[in-house]
This record gives structure tokens, sequence and C-alpha cells, in this order.
């Protein structure tokens, strides 16, 4: 359903009698059961991992049910480091097969690449001249980036900010489900939707609010010992790997020389395995091999396999379905144009608005 405020009205009377006039009662129904608005972009950087899909996409696609959602594959945004054209396509028609698999529904969210939809280098544009150069030269995602590639210190990656807030601020999003990583990226968009409202008088851009899974989170532990699965190689397995690939991959996980004591803490190494366990294996397996930890009869390669084996198991379907999507390219054109129509028809009607306010003439 589409309102369209200032519908010309219709006496519509209800069984006491009353008649509401159909804007009314459009703008009632928007309040009561509009969705709001979910954005979340997406860098086509590497294939999803076990960490990814535990801490952010199975949440994207819960989220699906109770919000309108955007997911785009921030493409512009990887431009910064130069990559080959050739690179370019597959890298984001790999990112959506992985996303799709994973159940990101494109009937149900908004799905797209930010390369098809021109609209938002308009609004870039806009917000770029209400962007200071120190307050971009102070992001610290950009000083690490500057320092990484000190060659290429190019004005994309300093207003790569900007380009944020312009992903977000088009479709007047809410919420944004990312990482604490993107914390500065965030104040920043809030400072441009403020800046633009302060600016022209208006309360057009809601501030949109950072949205972070808390407590549904899963994280999900390195192979390496580490806290936490990165794309570093060793540490993570990815979601489309085969059944060898996993089990080398666990095969190799660090451990330490074994329980001195009954009942003993586990070192995070062993934790770690254990955390595995608990998102891959049944209960029953898990307490197994936690009854094994705590009277000192656990062999870690028992252990292992037995992880391997469930992992592989868990991630069967959505490797298979990853695989089907991959190679049907004509599928894939058709959701991100499908994604693509959704989200201009979005940024356009922003952008309508936007040029209105800034005084452009509107046709
Ligand atoms: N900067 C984000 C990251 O590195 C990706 C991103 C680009 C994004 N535009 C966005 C995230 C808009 C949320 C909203 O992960």
């Amino acid at each position: 359903m589409t309102f369209i405020e200032g519908t010309p009205t219709q006496k519509n009377p209800n069984k006491f009698g009353f008649s509401f006039t159909y804007p009314y009662l459009c703008k009632k129904y928007k309040n009561k059961y509009m969705k709001e608005i979910v954005l979340s972009g997406i860098r086509p950087t590497g294939n999803l991992h076990l960490g990814n899909y535990y801490g952010a996409v199975q949440n994207f696609v819960k989220m699906q049910e109770d919000y309108n959602c955007y997911y785009f594959i921030a493409d512009w945004h990887s431009l910064t480091s130069h990559p080959k054209p050739e690179d370019i396509q597959q890298s984001a028609r790999t990112i959506l097969a992985e996303y799709l698999a994973c159940g990101i529904d494109p009937e149900k969210s908004t799905i797209y690449i930010q390369s098809d939809v021109p609209d938002t280098i308009e609004l870039y544009l806009y917000l770029n001249m209400n962007c200071y150069l120190g307050e971009l030269e102070r992001v610290t995602t950009f000083k690490e980036k500057a320092r990484k590639q000190p060659d290429n210190v190019n004005a994309g990656l300093l207003t790569y900010p900007t380009l944020m807030a312009a992903d977000i601020l088009q479709h007047r999003a809410a919420k944004v489900p990312v990482g604490k990583d993107q914390e500065q990226n965030m104040e920043m968009a809030r400072k441009c939707a403020r800046r633009f409202n302060n600016i022209y008088g208006v309360e057009f851009f809601p501030e949109p609010q950072n949205f972070y899974f808390g407590d549904h989170a899963i994280k999900i532990p390195g192979l390496d010992g580490s806290g936490k699965m990165g794309k570093s190689e060793g540490n993570c397995i990815y979601l489309y790997e085969d059944a060898k690939s996993i089990e080398k991959k666990v095969k190799r996980a660090v451990t330490d020389s074994g329980p001195t004591e009954p009942n003993q803490q586990k070192p995070e190494v062993i934790q770690n395995l254990f955390t595995l366990m608990e998102i891959a294996s049944s209960k029953d397996t898990y307490d197994y091999f936690n009854e094994k930890w705590n009277d000192m009869s656990i062999r870690y390669g028992d252990m292992k396999k037995q992880l391997a084996e469930d992992i592989v198991k868990t991630l069967a379907p959505i490797r298979e379905r990853i695989l089907e999507y991959k190679s049907n390219q004509e599928l894939l054109d058709k959701v991100a144009k499908m994604g693509a129509e959704k989200a201009h028809e979005s940024a356009a009607a922003t952008l309508r608005e936007v040029r209105k306010i800034i005084g452009f003439k509107v046709y």
C-alpha cells in the first residue's frame, strides 16, 4: 500500500456512522503499521564466514519480519582502494549470492548494489557541502586508512563518512545495524542529518541510530585461539567451504596440553572450541565433551573430529544454496535489478524533497 499525502478525500463511514476521510485513515494506519526503516551496508570484500553469519547476517534475516529493511552492497565504498575492473562485478555478485543463501529475502527486503542507484551521489554532493575538512580528517577510520595506504589518500577516502550518510539518509533510515567500529561514521551521519535540518529549518531527516544486536549477537571465536573470527588466514571458516577444508582448519585449531585437574576452568583456546560446539553440535555432544573435560579424559583430536563434522552439517544447506545462486547469474541479475528499482524509488522520493528544500526547481 502506498501513502500519498493529500489524496482526495473519500467519505468512508464506519459502523458507528462516523465518517473518516481517507487521508486520516491512511495516516492512522501509517503510524500504526508502517514499519521502521532499517538499513545496512556490506562492503564486498571477501566471503562471509561463520562469525559474520552468527554475529550479523542471522540477525539481518530476523529483522526482515519486523522492519522495512534495506541491505546493500557497498561497491562504491570499495573504490577507495582502486579494485580491478574485472573483480568489481564478481565480488558484488558473490556477496549477493551469499546473502540470499543465508535467507535475506528480496521479496521482504530491498537488497541492492550501491552503484546501481546513482541517486545516492546527488545526496552525497549536497551533504558534502555541509561537512568540514577538519572533522572528516579526525575520523579514525580515515586516519587508519591514510596510514595504511599513504600513496593513495584520496578525497573518496576523506568523504567516506559522507557517502555513508547519503546511503542511510536517502531512505530516511531510523536504525542501522553496524559494528562498534562504525560508531564515528554513524556520528557523522547524524551530524549530516542534524545540520541539514538546521540549515534549512526543517525536520526532514531523522537522526539514524546504531542498532546493536546485544545479547542476540553470538560472538564467534577464531580458530587461532583469538577471541574473534576475522578474515585472517587460518582463523576463520567460510560459509562456502567444503568438508575437506573445514576438517583441515578445525584440525589445526590451537589447543593446549590438556586439563591438569578435574573441573578446571577452560583456558580461552579451549573455551573457543566449546563455544563453536555450542553453535554447531547438539546439546548431548556438547555435554559429552564437557564431561570429558571435567574428568580429564578429553582427547582434543576426537573433539575436533566431531566439531568439524557438525560444522560441515550445519553449513551444508547454506553452502548448497550459495553454489546454486552463484551458478545462476540470471537470477542474481534479476534480484539486483529489482532491488535497484525499489531503492531508486525510495531515494528519488527523498531527493525530490531535498531539492525543494534546498531551493531547486522541481518539475
Ligand atoms: N562502512 C561500513 C563498513 O565498513 C559499510 C557501509 C557503507 C555502511 N555504507 C553504509 C554500513 C551505510 C551501514 C550503513 O562496514
